[in-house]
């Protein structure tokens, strides 16, 4: 693994945005893996300059997101297809034949699942999966016990995730109980993963991650087997890591 270690996250969001788009010139057809949440808005938006001040050109790349909530139309606000609409696909030109995120409205989600996994296959497979990691070590919606040879499947969200995801709800009631999400196996066979960690809050469970034992409890664990992978942490995320 190789750790890069920066000052802010808004440091971080620049040093994650050169990895991407070194990746896009090297390959433009490239195949990204992408998340949502807080972590990686700071990335879109540098992405987002790039493509604008035509520095990379985004024309030929195709990108899967990590997961969906089950039940949440594309269109509802908190869809994580608008997040990334908002966040990444209009501000970078993306067309709607580049982008691809399973749909929470699909009516066998176990088909839709299967699809999806196919669509990636299809694809040539992720070149490089950007990632962030939940305060329970969860990748994607992989929580703690999950198959680390999962593929795309559907789970029943925890009630601790619900919780941390109602912020973006009026109430926690309104946090679909299922979603959708790229499995530990789908994350694990990208040739490249990129994960960035920024805030105090995260240093516990980074640090067990990759200092700790490679665990179920610890979904983000499993990245330890994975042969390039690039870390990049802020000092608060870091500072048990070189403790
Ligand atoms: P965050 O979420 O980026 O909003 O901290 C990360 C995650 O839960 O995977």
């Amino acid at each position: 693994m190789k750790l890069i270690n920066v000052a802010t996250p808004e440091e971080g969001a620049v040093k994650a945005a050169e990895i991407v788009i070194k990746q896009i010139k090297e390959k433009p057809a490239s195949v990204l893996g992408l998340p949502t949440g807080g972590t990686p808005i700071g990335l879109y938006s540098e992405l987002a300059k790039a493509v604008k001040s035509k520095h990379v050109d985004f024309s030929q790349i195709q990108t899967f997101n990590l997961d969906e909530y089950y039940g949440l139309s594309k269109d509802d606000p908190q869809s994580y297809y608008t997040f990334m609409n908002v966040n990444l696909y209009a501000s970078c030109g993306l067309r709607s034949d580049q982008t691809h995120i399973p749909s929470g409205t699909a009516p066998d989600a176990e088909v839709e699942v299967n699809a999806y996994e196919a669509a990636i296959a299809q694809a040539g497979g992720l070149d490089l999966q950007v990632l962030g990691i939940g305060g329970n070590g969860h990748i994607g919606f992989n929580e703690p016990g999950t198959d680390p040879k999962s593929r795309t499947h559907v789970v029943t969200l925890t009630r601790n995730t619900r919780e941390a995801n109602a912020r973006f709800f009026t109430s926690i009631d309104e946090v679909p109980t299922r979603a959708m999400t790229m499995g530990i196996q789908t994350i694990l066979d990208a040739k490249v993963i990129l994960l960035l960690v920024f805030g105090a809050n995260k240093a516990d469970i980074l640090f067990d991650a990759f200092k700790g034992p490679v665990s179920l409890n610890n979904p983000a664990s499993f990245l330890q087997n994975h042969p390039h992978l690039i870390v990049i942490a802020d000092t608060a995320a870091a500072t048990r890591l070189y403790a």
